[in-house]
């Protein structure tokens, strides 16, 4: 918590209560309070000499308006000590706010040493969060009261990873690693969205936080990781599905997305975009997951990323059979 001195928000009761505020969603992070921090004392400052100038301008408007036959009087000269103290305010409230800000800024950019590793990737339009022991899932889980660091980047375009909550807001880029961490100090979800305009499904890139309470993080990683074993081919594959958004292109129940449906596609002559036509059946699937610029279905674009090294053997053929299963 950065320490302001004498100018302790929390306690004159400025600051959000950990429930929200008019101005701000719930803190659910151990540094939530420093951005809140920050913005608070923003908003007082600003407020207060909006208030000001408009005030004195309103008045000094009225005051010194120009009287019928008044003749203009001459203009006061320097007053050296007028300015300075005017020049003087401004520079400390600048460094108040400088200092506000860097020491929450260095708070903020290093993680704690022990920090669990995540590691994020967008893609457009969604999430992919790799856990140590490889399992990757669409929603973020994390066990509470425990710093998580993330390493970001990004597959295509510039995504930007928000997590209002936690007050954690990071670019991804391609070709290139970035970090952000935080520590839940709630159980409970909690929303994640993309913050950087990258495309028709931008206001569709969202996930959810899911904060575990002691314990249970490691018992969800395992059962989560073990999917493949414990559930049905079909099954294991609507669950990969979902974790891996395929339904932002692709729906299940007939409707046209940016890619074709799903439902009834099992079997089917599929028209190609070259006039030529092909049977969907095993082997159709499989390429278009891997290679999906390969046989383009006509009336759609070719913009389907390539899932080549993100899906094991297994999880393709559970997809087949879930899609088989769609009739
Ligand atoms: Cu990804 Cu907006």
């Amino acid at each position: 918590m950065v320490s302001l001195g004498q100018i302790n928000l929390e306690r004159i009761g400025l600051l959000a209560q950990e429930a929200g505020s008019f101005w701000l969603p719930p803190r659910a992070s151990t540094t939530a309070s420093i951005v809140d921090q920050a913005f608070y004392l923003l908003l007082v400052i600003s407020t207060f000499f909006f208030t000001l100038i408009v005030v004195l301008m309103s008045v000094f408007v009225v005051l010194y308006r120009r009287q019928p036959g008044a003749e203009p009087g001459r203009a006061p000269s320097h007053n050296p000590l007028l300015e300075m103290v005017w020049t003087g305010i401004p520079v400390a409230i600048v460094a108040v706010i400088f200092y506000v800000g860097f020491v929450g800024y260095m708070e903020l950019r290093s993680a704690p040493r022990e920090a669990y590793e995540i590691r994020v990737k967008g893609q457009k339009w969604q999430w992919f969060f790799t856990y140590p022991n490889g399992h990757v899932d669409s929603d973020l889980h994390v066990p509470v009261d425990q710093a998580v660091r993330l390493t970001l980047t990004s597959e295509d375009v510039i995504h930007s990873l928000f997590i209002p909550a936690f007050r954690v807001k990071m670019d991804l880029v391609p070709g290139r690693y970035t970090t952000a961490w935080f520590t839940a100090t709630q159980v409970g979800e909690f929303d994640l969205y993309c913050a950087e305009y990258c495309g028709t499904g931008h206001s569709d890139m969202l996930a959810k936080v899911v904060v575990h309470p002691p314990g249970e993080f490691e018992q969800w990683l395992a059962t989560a990781s073990d999917f493949l074993k414990t559930m049905s081919p079909a099954e294991a594959g609507e669950l990969i599905f979902r974790r891996r958004g395929c339904g932002q292109c692709h729906s299940t129940d007939g409707t046209a997305k940016i890619g074709p449906t799903l439902k009834g596609l099992y079997g089917e002559q599929v028209r190609l975009a070259d006039g030529s036509t092909a049977e969907a059946e095993d082997n159709y699937i499989r390429e278009s997951i891997l290679e999906p610029n390969a046989k383009i279905a006509a009336g759609y674009q070719p913009v389907m990323p390539t899932y080549k090294g993100l899906l094991k053997d297994e999880e393709i053929t559970a997809l087949i059979e879930y899609i088989k299963s769609l009739k």
